[in-house]
């Protein structure tokens, strides 16, 4: 059946740490697609769309949600806090979007637990000076649980024994906190007593098991060989990927092509187009090495131009130059048939930009990142002048045309997009 299909699953992620513009472009390439669905990560994610006046981020909502018709998916490998997405960001999309009708839950994406949240915060706590800068949503304890089989599922709300296995769990959180010197009395989650917490979350559980939950991988396969199409949307970047990011300070979760297979019930024999977004420069929030990291007035200029400030958390986002031989690692990762350059716009009023093609690191030349050491590496840089009209959809600037070729030799794929304002309208088509 599958060699006879009809159709392929075409993938939408990120190539850097996060941030690089995921919601919007989902958005604008939505009208295309009869399926949006989410594969991976959980309410770690902020996506930002900005439509018709609106400005919208969402955290566990596929962004295919505010196009009509379109059916919105998430799949088995995104965790869900039921707090966060029917309290938090149904109740804030409500009057733009008919989530109810239009968004399909997978029954085996597993449950982030108020004591999940709780014990990433004691984790964190316990790091120290090594803390990973999580955002403290409870994703690397529930992915574990995941992982050791000790995790609740959606499908589990639906069951008789769900409140038994939910205090079973519970009871062994308590145990690991307490274990390291902490009170679940004392912690707060979203500026409210744990207690309070669990009130809400229980609460919302209860709504969220009347969502339309189901087997999303019969859903898509069925869809795809009856000719519909897909697009898998990626959650946070190439580089915080449990296997290939810089480990550990990344996210739980594969963040890369793969996480689609696993994620949604996928083949490999069924992926199509792997659309990779980068900005045009880069950014990180939270810790773990960032080798073209500037610390200086051109760091926070880009800062302040490109609003860098996190979708979820608000915290100051690191900002540096475009880091070629990274981007070349996340296309050879995912298979990147397209890329799509992002927030061009932010770059109009650099004199100059510096673009990094390779690293040294001990007295040599390399463009791999090496084991544990990408923050010990030298960036080498091209300079070249800057471009000053990446806004106007008609001509691109020479400078800026050279940029592009740069970027598309080093990595051997075209750019066939490239995004110049925050808006929905705001891309040009190359
Ligand atoms: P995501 O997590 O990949 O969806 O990205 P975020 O929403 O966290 O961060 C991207 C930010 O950049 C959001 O505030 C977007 O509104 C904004 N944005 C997206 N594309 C562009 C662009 O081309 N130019 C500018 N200036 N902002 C953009
Ligand atoms: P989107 O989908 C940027 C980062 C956190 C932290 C690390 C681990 O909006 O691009 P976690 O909460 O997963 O335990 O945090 O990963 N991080 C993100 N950074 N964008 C994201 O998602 C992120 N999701 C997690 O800042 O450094
Ligand atoms: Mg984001």
């Amino acid at each position: 059946m599958t060699q006879n299909s009809k159709s392929k699953a075409d993938v939408l992620l990120g190539l850097q740490w996060g941030d690089e513009g995921k919601g919007k472009i989902v958005d604008v390439l939505t009208p295309k697609y009869d399926i949006v669905a989410r594969f991976q990560g959980g309410p770690n994610a902020g996506h930002t769309l900005n439509f018709d006046g609106n400005k919208v981020v969402l955290h566990t909502i596929p962004s295919g949600i505010f196009r009509q018709n379109t059916c919105n998916v998430i799949g088995n490998g995104v965790i869900i806090d039921p707090y966060i997405l029917i309290d938090k960001e149904i109740q804030s999309v409500q009057h733009l979007a008919n989530v109810k009708d239009n968004l399909y839950i997978s029954d085996k994406a597993h449950l982030i637990l108020p004591t999940h949240r709780a014990l990433d915060y004691v984790n964190e706590t316990g790091r120290g000076e090594q803390k990973i800068g999580s955002t403290l949503k409870g994703i690397g304890p529930a992915y574990t649980d995941k992982t050791a089989r000790n995790g609740l599922r959606v499908g589990d709300l639906l069951n008789n024994q769900f409140e038994k296995k939910y205090f079973a769990l519970s009871q062994i959180h308590k145990k690991l906190i307490e274990y390291q010197g902490f009170k679940l009395s004392e912690i707060m989650i979203d500026g409210l007593p744990f207690i309070e917490y669990e009130q809400l979350w229980s609460l919302a559980a209860q709504k969220l098991s009347t969502y339309k939950i189901t087997a999303t991988e019969f859903l898509l396969n069925e869809a795809l060989d009856a000719g519909k199409t897909v697009l898998c949307e990626g959650a946070q970047g190439s580089m915080l990927d449990i296997e290939f990011g810089s480990y550990p300070f990344v996210t739980s979760s594969n963040t890369t092509t793969s996480g689609v297979c696993s994620g949604l019930g996928i083949s490999p024999r069924r992926i199509g187009n792997v659309y990779g977004l980068f900005k045009a420069y880069c950014t990180r929030v939270g810790a773990g090495p960032f080798p073209t990291e500037l610390f200086d007035a051109t760091g926070e200029q880009l800062r302040q131009k490109g609003c860098e400030f996190g979708s979820t958390t608000g915290r100051p986002r690191r900002c540096g130059w475009l880091d070629l031989p990274l981007l070349k690692y996340a296309c050879m990762l995912n298979g990147v048939t397209e890329l799509i350059m992002m927030k061009t716009d932010v770059l109009d009023d650099f004199e100059n930009i510096n673009i990094c093609k390779s690293y040294n690191y001990n007295g040599e030349q390399t463009q791999q990142p090496p084991f544990d050491a990408l923050d010990k590496v030298t960036p080498v840089y091209q300079s070249l002048n800057g471009w000053k009209n990446s806004g106007d959809t008609k001509n691109i600037s020479a400078e800026l045309q050279k940029y592009i070729e740069i970027i598309e030799n080093y990595v051997d794929t075209k750019i066939t997009m490239i995004s110049v304002g925050p808006d929905r309208t705001q891309t040009i088509n190359l």
